[in-house]
């Protein structure tokens, strides 16, 4: 089976000519069972292509090709690995249109906005992890003058990604380029709302990277990612999704004893003290809530404490940006905020906007406007919502909702303010706004969280570990700490030359 890789800006064609596949030991391959499952477009509800519903057969077509391609990438000199994954990184920049129009038209992020930025960074991140190929290195150890006593830094075979649909390529890129720099191969389980745009970018690499090396395969969790994590050749799983799936990962790992990764979500405070610069903060607000992306954030700023002073005004402004949002066609240049991406995520959102609304001393307010093309009248839309009156004991406030859903709380006291900013199960990000350096010094130590950032609420960056503590996960990504740590084994090795 064939698919051409030169540029095919149309999303809709592209997303056809993928249909049915994986990418397996070099090649596209429909399931061997035949079986597929349909893909939506859910701007509109309409079917845009298949997947193929893989299972353990194909599984381990997948792992056993990773396994025998693996032992050749582990042989090569480091840096020529590095250069190949960097060489992946340049050949995925020249796809970011492409890439950026077949994730918005599957996953409703709005091209302009989300879908195109985070194409961009894919492609950054294989470069930016191609580059560090040299620093797999191991240490000298003083531990007896004749005996010369070093550790290295070895691969640990074939590793097993799983990943969710909300950015499927940043979370493929920091698994895999990490992965693979370090002389690792790597299967990825694709999201079942997301799988073309990934299937596109392991197709691309493959032009790159020896065959059977780098596979992907769409799937369910029972069917297809149950079978990868119980694999006796995985020897590693690294997994981004919700708490609950995490911990299923995490009970059949410790069955095989190996080292898992889980990037598992949150609920993240953002404090805003009564100095802060109010522009600066209502723009972080936005950003940190994920407005453009529906809030289908694991850091989405979903809990938002701001300080009794300022709060009505905060909110009103807060509400006349969103207001003045547009949300539409995700493909539209025009699109600011697309749609959420199923029908199961859309009756989740809208049953914790119900949960809202009868919530004691709560307040609805929703923001921007319904689109009004009738071509998008089946789409996932939905208004922004702000709740003000809400107390972090509500279940609102405490449950992560994985939609445009936001809680605004009054504090006075700076002590109780983060008492309750860290009073979650999560421990993901967390944000403070504030002219006043010894407040937010004093915030940055005591907040309980793995990305603690003061006056701006960035996304994951290339080079900044980046995972969570308590509920949020184990482990760190996007870093060379990340690499090394997650993807290799530290060998000891003496040799007695007495
Ligand atoms: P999920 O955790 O069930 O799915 C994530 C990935 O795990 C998918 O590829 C799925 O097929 C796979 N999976 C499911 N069951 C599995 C199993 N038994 N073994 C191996 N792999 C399995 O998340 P889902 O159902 O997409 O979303 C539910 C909620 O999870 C969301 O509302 C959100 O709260 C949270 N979530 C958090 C994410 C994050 O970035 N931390 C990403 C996606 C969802
Ligand atoms: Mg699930």
């Amino acid at each position: 089976m064939t698919v051409s890789t030169s540029l095919e800006l149309d999303p809709f064609k592209l997303a056809k000519s993928l249909s049915g596949l994986n990418f397996i030991a070099g090649e596209f391959r429909p399931a061997m069972s035949g079986k597929t499952f349909d893909v939506r477009n859910p701007a509109t509800g309409e079917k845009v292509a298949t997947a193929p519903f893989s299972e353990r057969a194909d599984v381990d077509a997948a792992v056993k090709a990773a396994k025998a391609a693996q032992k050749e990438w582990a042989k090569l000199p480091a840096r020529n690995r590095g250069k190949l994954v960097a060489e992946c990184g340049r050949v995925l920049a020249d796809h970011v249109e492409e890439l950026g129009r077949l994730l918005a038209l599957e996953t409703g992020k709005a091209l302009r906005t989300e879908s195109r930025v985070e194409a961009g960074v894919l492609a950054d991140m294989f470069v930016f992890f191609g580059g560090l190929a040299s620093e797999l290195k191991g240490e000298t150890v003083p531990f007896h003058p004749d005996m010369m006593t070093m550790t290295v830094r070895e691969p640990v075979g074939v590793v097993g990604a799983i990943i969710p649909w909300n950015v499927p390529l940043l979370l493929m890129a920091m698994k895999a380029a990490a992965a693979l720099v370090a002389g690792n191969a790597v299967v990825v389980k694709s999201a079942e709302e997301a799988p073309l745009t990934v299937l596109r970018v392991t197709q691309i690499m493959n032009k790159v990277l020896p065959p059977g090396l780098f596979s992907i395969l769409a799937g369910f969790g029972p069917e297809c990612g149950a079978p990868l994590v119980e694999h006796v050749d995985v020897k590693k799983v690294t997994f981004t999704g919700s708490v609950e799936t995490g911990k299923i990962v995490y009970k059949a790992a410790a069955e095989k004893l190996i080292p898992v990764t889980l990037e598992l979500g949150g609920k993240s405070p953002m404090i805003v003290c009564a100095d802060a610069d109010m522009e600066k903060a209502v723009a972080g607000a936005i950003a940190g809530m994920r407005f453009t992306r529906q809030g289908q954030s694991c850091t989405a700023s979903s809990r938002i404490f701001v300080h009794e002073s300022i709060h009505d005004e905060f909110v009103r402004k807060v509400q006349e940006k969103v207001n003045s949002m547009v949300m539409g066609d995700p493909l539209d240049e025009k699109t600011d905020i697309g749609t959420i991406i199923s029908d199961g995520q859309f009756d989740r959102v809208h049953s914790y906007i119900k949960l809202g609304r009868e919530t004691k001393g709560a307040t609805e307010i929703a923001l921007s406007a319904m689109p009004t093309d009738p071509k998008l009248e089946k789409g996932f839309f939905v208004q922004p919502r702000i709740f003000t009156g809400v107390t972090n004991d509500d279940r609102i406030a405490r449950e992560e909702i994985f939609g445009p859903v936001c809680c605004v709380i009054k504090w006075t006291d700076f002590d109780g303010v983060i008492e309750a900013a860290n009073d979650s199960d999560y421990g993901l990000g967390a944000t403070i706004w504030t002219t006043n350096l010894k407040m937010a010094m004093d915030a940055t130590r005591r907040l309980e969280a793995g990305f603690v950032q003061v006056n701006q609420n960035l996304v994951v960056q290339p080079n900044l570990s980046y995972g969570g503590v308590k509920a949020s996960g184990l482990g760190k990504e996007a870093s060379l700490e990340s690499m090394l740590e997650h993807f290799t084994h530290k060998k000891t090795i003496i040799i007695n030359m007495l």
